[in-house]
């Protein structure tokens, strides 16, 4: 197993958000890391919790890019229209418009899923900014896929050894049914953006580099099939492997406050966006991705 090189381990004070992941740092202002040019303790928290928290954040979006860029090499969003103009880093979720027009992707992230699974390096970390967050709805619940590896009786688990899944950015998009109808999906891919997602393999358990969990790698929507597996054997066994992964004993319900940034390891953990009233309330959040290694 390639783990990375071990270095002090330094996480910052926290107080836990549910039993099994997600803490909120207490008292860490992120300006402060940016002035520091330093994340480790960040990254150290993340190893340990999966999911942190920081409340009541002030950041501009140079600020949130320059945070952002300390924790590794930043994904650019392949919906290039949702992308911020001066901060092309950024991609904007918001049912906010302005002279008519959307300034982010009202409706994003719904089912769940592991971020840009169908890249051949997917995102290691996302960070969500909420610079308006509604006061009730829209919740962003994150469940622990290692945690669900963990549970599983050992001989399902040297079963998965070995197996890769299929993940697909168009079949996201253009064929799965579930997804289309939960995201109301209505944006057609131009060419180019179609081009820069070929399908990938991925394999279905993964080792998180940082701290050596086993995880079960899902994908989520972006799932399409499993590597020498008929269709439906394959949707089979992934369809019980999300379901065993459902426990809500594992789950952490995130309920936002303005100003919240909450960051998440991607290679241990499935979320999803929950709904809201989108006539009573706005809602803008700032969303950026941290590219990960290849899966191992
Ligand atoms: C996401 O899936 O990245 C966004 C989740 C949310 O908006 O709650």
């Amino acid at each position: 197993m390639q783990l990375q090189a071990q270095r002090p381990n330094n996480p910052l004070p926290t107080q836990p958000l549910s039993d099994f992941l997600g803490v909120e740092v207490v008292g860490t202002d992120l300006r402060r890391l940016i002035e520091q040019r330093d994340c480790t303790s960040v990254l150290d928290t993340i190893a340990a919790h999966s999911v942190v928290v920081f409340r009541d954040q002030t950041l501009t979006p140079s600020e949130f890019v320059e945070f952002a860029s300390l924790m590794g090499e930043l994904e650019w969003h392949v919906l290039d229209q949702y992308r911020m103009q001066d901060h092309p880093e950024i991609y904007v979720i918001s049912n906010i418009t302005q002279s008519g027009k959307p300034i982010g992707n009202p409706r994003d992230g719904f089912g769940w899923h592991t971020d840009q699974a169908y890249l051949a390096r997917p995102t290691a970390y996302t960070l969500l900014y909420g610079v308006e967050t509604p006061p009730e709805g829209a919740d962003t619940l994150f469940l622990s896929t290692h945690g669900a590896y963990e549970r599983l009786q050992a001989d399902v688990r040297r079963s998965l050894q070995g197996l890769r899944t299929v993940q697909s950015y168009t079949y996201m998009r253009e064929g799965n049914q579930a997804y289309r109808e939960s995201n109301k999906v209505t944006i057609e891919l131009r060419p180019d953006q179609r081009d820069r997602v070929p399908d990938v393999t991925h394999p279905l358990v993964r080792i998180n580099p940082t701290n050596g969990h086993a995880s079960l790698y899902l994908g989520g929507d972006s799932f399409a099939s499993i590597e020498g597996l008929e269709e439906t054997e394959a949707r089979a066994l992934i369809d019980k492997l999300v379901a065993h992964a459902l426990n809500p004993d594992f789950v952490y319900n995130h309920k936002w406050q303005p100003r919240d940034v909450v960051i998440w390891d991607n290679r241990e953990t499935m979320h999803t966006a929950t709904d809201y009233d989108r006539h009573r309330y706005r809602r803008h959040i700032w969303r950026m991705s941290v590219r990960g290694e290849v899966p191992f």
